[in-house]
């Protein structure tokens, strides 16, 4: 049986680790064809590495997505090495820890570079190779944070603290999402946003350690478990393949229920 993606090519920002390696695992086992970016090396080789072991199609390359030159180099390479490009996942972001007013300037910079410039960049570099192919996606990760402000409640609740920066740049994804959608209708270029919650990945469970997690589960959940960066990539699958191809200008959360608590 045909995979879901088969004959699509992908690009993934933030494909060596985290939830962007749970999309390239998926993408590939659906027969897309995967170039990922991001600036680590070595946990890029290994993800190649490891998916090409499996069989998947996958290529990592070094690239660091607030840089404009670097991104079009990318773009450039993925549509050279597969031969087109019909999905882009903009997925490479993080936030901070200081939190307003401490703020300083670089950390918004940077915050702001990753979780949105970089989209922009990403998008303009991909735009008309997504017009070429004549019918592509283009999927953003933003985040529950997005919508959710820093109220007295949510501070209690967070594991993590966004930053301003963060908040700023998600909510700002949301809106280029949509401005991208409206002029990527015509193309047959869809742009959807996933919105995870608090999602279990090595680096967080790490940073905030376990039972803070089970907290959030419990206080700020309907579902009483965790997410797991595989839900995530399910969602983007969704929203990539043609399963999704009346879906446009959509935020999904991908949450646990926990926007419908906010
Ligand atoms: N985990 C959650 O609970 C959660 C919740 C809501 C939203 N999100 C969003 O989900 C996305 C993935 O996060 P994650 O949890 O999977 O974290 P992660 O494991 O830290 O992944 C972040 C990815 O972004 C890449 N990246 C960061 N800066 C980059 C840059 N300048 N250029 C290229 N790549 C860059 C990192 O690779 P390098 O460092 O090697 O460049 C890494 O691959 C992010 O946008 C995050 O905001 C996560």
């Amino acid at each position: 049986m045909p995979g879901r993606l088969q004959n699509k090519v992908a690009l993934i920002t933030g494909g060596n680790s985290g939830i962007g390696e749970a999309a390239a695992r998926r993408f590939t086992q659906e027969g897309a064809k995967v170039a990922i970016l991001a600036r680590r090396e070595t946990e890029g080789r290994a993800v190649q590495d490891a998916i090409r072991a499996q069989g998947g199609e996958i290529t990592f390359l070094p690239c660091d997505v607030t840089d404009r030159a670097a991104v079009e180099a990318a773009v450039a390479q993925t549509v050279a090495t597969y031969g087109g490009l019909h999905v882009l996942i903009n997925n490479a972001g993080g936030g901070a820890r200081e939190m307003f007013p401490a703020e300083s300037d670089e950390t918004w910079n940077r915050v702001v570079g990753v979780n949105l410039t970089a989209c922009f960049l990403t998008c303009r570099a991909a735009w008309p190779h997504l017009i070429k192919a004549g019918g592509a996606a283009i999927v953003n990760v933003s985040s529950l944070a997005a919508v959710s402000g820093v109220s007295e409640a949510v501070l209690e609740k967070f594991p993590t603290l966004p930053s301003a920066s963060y908040i700023a740049a998600k909510a700002g994804l949301e809106g280029f999402t949509r401005y991208i959608a409206s002029l990527g209708g015509p193309h047959h270029i869809r742009a959807n946003c996933v919105r995870p919650g608090q999602i279990l990945t090595r680096r967080l469970t790490t940073a905030a350690g376990e039972h803070v997690f089970a907290r959030h589960f419990e206080i700020w959940q309907l579902l009483k478990g965790p997410g797991y960066a595989e839900d995530v990539a399910n969602a983007m699958l969704f929203l990539s393949s043609d399963e999704s191809r009346f879906i446009t200008a959509e935020m999904m959360n991908v949450d646990g229920g926990a926007a419908a608590k906010l």
